[in-house]
């Protein structure tokens, strides 16, 4: 059975609910919670049966490691082995924030299943009061992936927690919906002081510049010039240093529908490729979805049996948060063929198109 708690979002550590989530924590129990990206599923970092409760209740594969959630910075100086200057720069910038710092990890402290064999850990500390609150009350690293069933897009309610996990886990705490709507930026720092982008997120290329004044590297060892950020330089000798999140690599957030990305400047010409591709899913008998910001939405009123409007080309960080509910709206609606426009990659779009290409298995269609 899932115990369920409604609580403020600005929830103290001394509310009940809080305290009981934090016993079962400290008992080795599973506990989802919100952060300010999208909701975790928790467990101690130190026992292993707890955390080998979070990849069975998943569906997680073992290999992929888990970020450590912390509620101050002393507990850094714990997990951490060595904090080297612009990864203590970072965290002084953006903590609490939707940041991951991958670094050395202490041996000896965390459960081995938490690093996934790895000599690094990503630790992070959110910026939710109910995921600050909770930490603080159970007094542990709180070890918590993305509380989805292995697979799905991330939760951004309580009620995508549920769908997912209801009676595999032993407890939700419910604080409403979460902020930016898209993971944490997951980054490692390499000997030279370069900021590896394993992941992007909510926290974006340009600030990660502009703060760490060093060269800024997208995960794969492609230099990422941040516009704007004259401390972006070209990332040489990244041949040696090929830092990878191991999550990158699994499907993900991947719709029951045949999602397809259409992409190009000129507007017209995509929604004319879209409405192609519906035409000849429903000509298939499909049941067809759009998703597209909102100003086009009206595009494709006629075309599709479901348009989602998702946030719109002048506030990104809104189709960012509305975006992991878009695709689940479309597993509910029974969708067979789907198509989504591309978002613009800048900032946090980013991080959208990101995931978007995860969710669409990589079928992007330049027009
Ligand atoms: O916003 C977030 O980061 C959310 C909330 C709950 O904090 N958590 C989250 O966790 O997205 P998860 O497990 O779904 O994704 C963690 C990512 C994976 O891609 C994983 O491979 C990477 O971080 N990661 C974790 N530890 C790592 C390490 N030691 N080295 C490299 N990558 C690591
Ligand atoms: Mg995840």
């Amino acid at each position: 059975m899932t115990k369920y708690w409604q609580v403020p979002p600005d929830c103290s550590p001394e509310s009940g609910a809080v305290q009981e989530a934090a016993e079962l924590l400290r008992q080795g129990k599973l506990v989802a919670f919100p952060t300010e990206t999208v909701y975790g599923l928790g467990a101690d970092a130190r026992q292993s049966q707890a955390v080998e409760g979070i990849f069975t209740a998943k569906g997680r594969p073992s290999d992929n490691p888990l970020i450590v959630h912390i509620a101050g910075m002393g507990m850094l100086e714990e997990l951490a082995l060595a904090v080297d200057p612009v990864s203590r720069r970072l965290a002084e910038a953006f903590w609490p924030g939707p940041l991951t710092l991958v670094l050395p990890s202490r041996p000896g402290v965390l459960s081995p299943l938490v690093t996934a064999g790895l000599d690094t850990v990503g630790i992070r500390m959110p910026d939710h009061p109910v995921a600050l609150s909770l930490i603080r009350a159970s007094g542990c690293p709180v070890a918590a992936p993305s509380a989805n069933r292995s697979g799905r897009p991330s939760p951004t309610l309580a009620e995508h927690v549920r769908e997912d996990l209801d009676g595999r886990i032993d407890g939700l705490l419910d604080g409403g919906a979460t902020g930016v709507g898209l993971e944490s930026t997951v980054v490692q720092v390499d000997a030279e002081g370069r900021v590896h982008v394993l992941r992007p997120g909510g926290i974006t290329l340009r600030q990660l510049a502009e703060v760490s004044g060093a060269p800024v590297v997208k995960g794969e060892g492609r230099p990422e010039r941040a516009e704007g950020a004259s401390s972006v330089s070209e990332g040489g000798g990244v041949e040696t240093f090929r830092p990878r999140a191991p999550g990158m690599k699994y499907t993900h957030y991947a719709p029951q529908a045949r999602l397809t990305i259409v992409q190009g400047s000129d507007v017209s010409a995509v929604a004319e490729a879209i409405r192609r591709g519906l035409d000849d899913a429903r000509g298939n008998g499909e049941k067809t979805a759009v998703l597209a910001p909102e100003e086009h939405a009206s595009l494709y009123r006629e075309a599709a049996d479901l348009v989602i409007p998702c946030g719109s080309l002048g506030d990104l960080s809104a189709a960012a948060a509305g975006l992991f509910a878009a695709l689940r709206r479309m597993d509910e609606a029974g969708i067979g063929c789907a198509f989504a426009e591309g978002y613009p990659e800048e900032e946090i779009g980013l991080a959208i198109m990101n995931r978007l290409r995860k969710a669409a298995g990589g079928r992007v269609l330049e027009v």
